[in-house]
């Protein structure tokens, strides 16, 4: 555990990949509904508009890659990034059965070493997945997304958030923390201060929307590169 109590995450890549292969079919049916309304907020907060070019790092079953493409249209692109084939594969799918294929290109890869050149983006969004890096991982993803984003582009995290208001949140946060070092094969990620790590990686934070998820607190955050 970290000084700020947020904890670790130490299992190796590999495990990861073999998690979201594994759960890969049944993702949108464990998890969907209840990342909809949290994933959709911090979409809005992004605000993807005609012609950009946006990158989605962990972008799982793709349901944000649809909403980003939509909204690009066909003068813009969207690319996706995640560790798991299994995970593309369904992204993959949806964007065919929605005749978004040709807007997205998908790539197996790590956040932590974007596979893309700098300036490359007007914008990155991530969610529910920075908080699966290791602690000392998440300042090198979030230099990754500066290096990538063009001066003057944002970057849009949702994830589950350890700003816990009142005793019910800290309860939650606290049974989570519990499972996520007993059960980490299952509970592998786990709740982190997300504008602060924005801030120390040198992002100006614009907006933040405090929300709820199973008692968890969930914060979406959109944060700039100095133009
Ligand atoms: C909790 S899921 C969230 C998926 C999607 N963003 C959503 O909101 O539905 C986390 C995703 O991050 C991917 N992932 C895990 N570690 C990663 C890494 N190091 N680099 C890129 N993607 C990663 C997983 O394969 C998985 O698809």
């Amino acid at each position: 555990m970290g000084t700020d109590g947020v904890r670790r995450v130490e299992r190796p890549k590999a495990a990861a990949r073999a998690i979201y292969d594994r759960l890969s079919r049944r993702y949108d049916l464990l998890a969907g509904t209840a990342e909809r309304k949290p994933r959709e907020a911090a979409l809005d907060l992004l605000a993807p508009v005609a012609g950009e070019t946006i990158l989605e790092i962990g972008c799982g079953t793709g349901y944000a890659l649809s909403r980003l493409a939509r909204a690009v249209g066909d003068t813009g692109m969207v690319h996706g990034l995640d560790l798991s084939r299994g995970m593309l594969e369904v992204a993959r799918r949806r964007l065919v059965d929605a005749g978004l294929a040709d807007r997205v290109s998908l790539r197996v890869g790590d956040g932590a070493t974007l596979p893309y050149p700098d300036s490359a983006y007007d914008a990155v969004f991530m969610s529910f997945t920075l908080e699966l890096f290791d602690t000392p991982e998440i300042p090198l993803v979030l230099a990754e997304c500066r290096r990538v984003l063009r001066p003057g582009g944002r970057l849009a995290v949702v994830a589950l958030s350890r700003k816990c208001k009142g005793s019910l949140s800290r309860a939650m946060v606290g049974l989570y923390e519990w499972f996520h070092e007993r059960l980490p094969g299952y509970v592998d990620c786990r709740p982190i201060y997300i504008d602060d790590a924005l801030t120390a990686s040198g992002f100006e934070v614009k907006d933040r929307r405090p929300m709820g998820m199973w008692g968890l607190p969930v914060e979406a955050v959109v944060g700039f590169v100095h133009g």
